[in-house]
């Protein structure tokens, strides 16, 4: 047995989830876990929503409401939408939590107390207009390192590199767009810098992570690690818990990657067992971090530097991170409203085909596009057609000719052995696949699986030779049904809802995850239910319908 360990990126509660977030961070995670937990493995899948930093006090303020009232609103959003599309988390908190405030406490003075942390005064943008200290994101200029003109105070999104807002070439406030000035305010700062050699020692043996993760990493580690502020002069935040700090609080990046940690305790006390997180992260267990590729420096970096100055406490195993969804060509933007939104598609259609179209075309090895067009042909060409089509032909023939039970099979010809065979082939493939964090070609063996399936079956023409041949055509219905079975177990982590209704149409009880993974045969005689139909098969008028909405003022 495995002890795994599946971090989740915490979404900013300030507005709703769209594909992006899904292709690039919850739905791998998803799968992975559902793997580990289909596999007998220990999983805990942890995250929840982050719930300070400002993009929740710039919506607050837009909205004028409170910070409060925008986390809450989208936290139970995201927790409905979550439910919808089946992404089973084992705790999906928030950072808004008194246990994340004690955890984040204790690792904050833990540091200070072994010197990592160290209080100094640094000069802080500060607008003489508005007359306020402005947070990181409230400053853009042009990035220092890449020269992209719209970089923010605390990350560029040309280049990807975290920022400092005084850095910036050009600052201006975003409120009123003046310049800002340099005012110097206490703070504390993390010691990254004698964390550098370490971190290098360390990514350089990480040589099972994604390339572009690991290298991205070691070319910005190379480049030399600064200390950093870890705490701000704003109100909305978790308290510094040092005296005459009253009036700032903790950066939110800071404390957001604490939430793996406080997420997993909070786990185990719900669970009533206090102790239960702690062999996830001190004993024999594989951390995963999942990611969109703008979070690689806090996770590969400073939350592994955070960990290491703590000391106990396991690092990162991995860091599979993504690259970006392109929609219909183009860049996802939220404020242009270029974005599928994660709730308008659960109003209008089911998980599975969203679960499917977003693991064939995963964006894990570079960006990918969503299309509404390639939406439907992946889903009537694929799902409809190809994995839909046999298991509904097969079982209503079955159900219809052989009594509703398994037919006993007779000699295996040829093709019979080579089909089981490569249906056990591929349940070790898509292990190995899977085990390593490639879901876009597991997606892709299996269906392969199921087009060699139907091949066979128009080869065997088991609806002839039920007349001619009962014998093989039962043994053509055996080998089919088997290779479904084995269908429906490797696709339940990509498709669970219609993996479920699969297994209860083949005549399991309990759930496909309790059933196990691994290749297996059917056993003859087990009774089948009547099958309800895997998908629906979309019309092409919702290519146009969905092309008109991107783009549109909500
Ligand atoms: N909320 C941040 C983001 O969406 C950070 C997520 S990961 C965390 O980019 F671990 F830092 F929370
Ligand atoms: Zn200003």
């Amino acid at each position: 047995m495995e002890r795994i360990l599946v971090c989740v990126a915490w979404p900013y509660a300030n507005g709703s989830l769209h594909l992006g977030h899904i292709a690039g961070a919850y739905l791998p995670a998803d799968i992975f876990a559902r793997y580990h937990r289909a596999k007998g493995n220990s999983v805990l899948m942890v995250s929840g929503s982050d719930q300070h930093g400002t993009p929740i006090t710039i919506r607050a303020e837009q909205e004028q409401k409170t910070p409060q009232e925008v986390a809450a609103k989208y936290h139970s959003e995201f927790l409905d939408s979550w439910q919808k599309l089946g992404i089973e988390f084992d705790l999906f908190t928030t950072t808004g939590t008194a246990n994340h405030a004690r955890v984040v406490h204790d690792i904050f003075l833990t540091l200070l107390q072994k010197g990592h942390i160290y209080r100094d005064s640094m000069p802080q943008p500060f607008c003489p207009k508005c007359q306020r200290f402005l947070p990181d994101r409230y400053v853009n200029g042009t990035c220092p390192f890449c020269g992209f003109k719209e970089a923010r105070g605390d990350q560029c999104d040309g280049c990807g590199k975290p920022t400092n807002p005084l850095e910036l070439k050009e600052p201006r406030c975003r409120l009123c767009g003046s310049t800002p000035q340099a005012k110097t305010s206490e703070h504390f700062f993390l010691r990254l810098s004698t964390f550098q050699e370490p971190l290098l020692n360390w990514v350089r043996l990480q040589n099972h992570w994604r390339q572009n993760v690991q290298n991205f990493t070691l070319r910005y580690l190379e480049e030399g690690l600064k200390d950093r502020a870890i705490t701000r002069d704003i109100e909305w935040g978790v308290p510094i818990p040092q005296p005459g700090f009253e009036q700032k609080r903790i950066y939110v990046w800071f404390e957001a990657v604490i939430g793996y940690l406080s997420a997993s305790q909070e786990w185990a006390k719900l669970h009533g067992k206090d102790d239960a997180w702690s062999p996830f992260w001190k004993e024999e267990s594989k951390s995963y971090y999942f990611i969109g590729k703008d979070n690689i420096p806090f996770h590969t970096m400073i939350w592994p530097a955070m960990l290491m100055g703590y000391g106990g406490l396991n690092l990162p195993y991995d860091v599979p991170a993504n690259e970006f969804l392109t929609i219909e060509g183009k860049k996802l933007s939220t404020s242009r409203n270029w974005a599928v939104w994660l709730p308008d598609y659960l109003e209008r259609y089911s998980p599975d085909p969203l679960r499917y179209f977003l693991s064939a075309n995963m964006p894990e090895t570079s960006d990918a596009d969503f299309s509404w067009r390639e939406f439907v042909r992946r889903n009537n060409d694929e799902l409809v057609a190809t994995y839909g089509n046999l298991v509904h032909r097969v079982l209503t023939f079955t159900v219809r000719h052989f009594d509703g039970c398994v037919p006993t099979p007779h000699e295996l010809d040829a093709s019979s052995a080579a089909l089981l065979e490569k249906a056990r082939t591929a349940c070790g493939a898509v292990d190995s696949l899977l085990y390593n964090c490639h879901f876009r070609d597991s997606a892709k063996a299996i269906m392969s699986l199921a087009q060699e399936t139907n091949r066979y079956l128009d080869e065997k023409s088991p609806w002839k030779t039920v007349k001619t041949d009962r014998e093989a055509c039962a043994t053509a219905l055996f080998v089919s049904l088997s290779v479904i079975a084995n269908l429906k177990t490797l696709f339940y982590p990509f498709l669970p809802f219609s993996s479920e209704k699969l297994h209860k149409s083949l005549g399991f009880r309990g759930t496909v995850k309790d059933d196990g993974w691994g290749f297996r045969e059917l056993k003859a005689g087990q009774k089948l239910a009547p099958p309800e139909p895997l998908f629906t098969k979309l019309d092409e008028s919702v290519v146009a319908r969905e092309n008109a909405r991107l783009g549109q003022a909500p």
